[in-house]
């Protein structure tokens, strides 16, 4: 099941507001309609972001009339801009959006450059797969049959090209035919573990709990957890790691409970321009998302707080793994040695 997918004069995208209860793929035409699901969460995770983004800039590019190249130049940037202003905080969409800006800065003309976006946004995605199953090998070496495992919100297969990243240990293992059992916590206030995470894993017929938030500590106690394994948005260089709102209580509990907390993600969630995830900005969505669950309003009309993410200092991260291997530790010297050889 493709989360996002190209095709010449549209893209496809798996709608994720409409699971578990409905399969059903949406057909983006326009720029705007690409903005417009990115904002709605229609597609989200930070690879997909990525991705729609970058097929969204292809596809933009692709309806302007001019020959000029420094018109076709100056639309772009506007139409990267545009793309760009839709979620703030998952590092992987500017990365994405730049990516493609680089790929045309020597273009000889608007032809070419048309035909290079498509090529690179292609790669992307096809990179992503290749990306996501080294993680998930990487994780898989960290665990052992039988264990049990918690994570929140979805970092799977949907949120990436395939395999997921969080997740992608759990796919591999059902692959060599390892069991791994998994805890999924269903993710307040948008649901994104109840409704993908459990459909996800369900679906690849992989052991999967559900528990509400608050259930975290006494499911860690009682269930025994060996480790807690999560996603990421944006991993500043310093090793703190932005990821979906109760990611912090997560490692906090682990901590106390003396769990492994890992973080998984792709070097394209990779900020080193970011010093620390003080400097990491943090969205913040529409009061309904809490006052509301399933288009029923369950609260009064007061103030609502509606942080989309939080930052998790590196000191609670016992390991970072990326398709390049897993560190840990010193991250901010570390974390750079990464990229040695890695198109930036
Ligand atoms: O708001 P969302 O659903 O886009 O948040 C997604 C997450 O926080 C994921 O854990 C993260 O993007 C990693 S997806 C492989």
């Amino acid at each position: 099941m493709k989360s996002v997918q190209w095709h010449d004069t549209h893209i496809t995208i798996l709608n994720q507001q409409a699971l578990p209860h409905k399969t059903e793929y949406l057909e983006l035409k326009n720029i705007k309609d690409v903005w417009d699901a990115i904002v709605a969460l229609k597609v989200r995770g930070a690879p997909a972001i990525g991705m729609t983004a970058a097929f969204g800039l292809a596809l933009a590019a692709k309806s302007y009339e001019t020959n000029d190249l420094a018109q076709f130049h100056a639309n772009l940037k506007r139409d990267r801009d545009y793309l760009a202003s839709s979620r703030p905080t998952a590092v992987n969409l500017f990365w994405a959006l730049d990516r493609l800006m680089k790929s045309v800065a020597n273009a000889t003309s608007v032809n070419e450059a048309k035909t290079t976006l498509i090529h690179e946004a292609i790669c992307i995605q096809v990179e992503d797969e290749d990306v996501c199953r080294r993680i998930g090998e990487h994780a898989l070496s960290l665990f052992q049959d039988g264990d049990r495992i918690m994570t929140i919100c979805n970092a799977g297969a949907i949120a990436t090209a395939r395999y997921g990243t969080a997740l992608a240990p759990f796919h591999l293992a059902k692959e060599k035919e390892m069991t791994l059992h998994a805890y999924a916590c269903e993710t307040r206030p948008v649901l994104q573990g109840a409704r993908l995470t459990a459909w996800e894993l369900s679906q690849a017929g992989v052991d999967v709990t559900l528990i509400t938030d608050n259930m975290a500590a006494q499911t860690m106690k009682a269930k025994r957890i060996s480790a807690v394994i999560v996603g990421a948005d944006r991993i500043a260089a310093n090793g703190d790691t932005a990821n979906k709102i109760g990611t912090l209580g997560l490692a906090i509990l682990a901590n106390a409970f003396n769990i492994p907390f890992y973080v998984a993600a792709p070097l394209s969630t990779i900020d080193l321009q970011t010093e620390t995830g003080d400097d990491i900005p943090i969205e913040e969505r529409a009061k309904e998302e809490v006052t509301h669950i399933a288009g029923v309003n369950i609260a009064p009309n007061v103030n609502v707080y509606n942080p989309a993410f939080d930052v998790t200092p590196h000191e609670l991260i016992t390991g970072i793994i990326t398709e390049k291997g897993i560190v840990s530790g010193d991250y901010k010297t570390k974390l750079p040695t990464l990229f040695e050889g890695v198109f930036t």
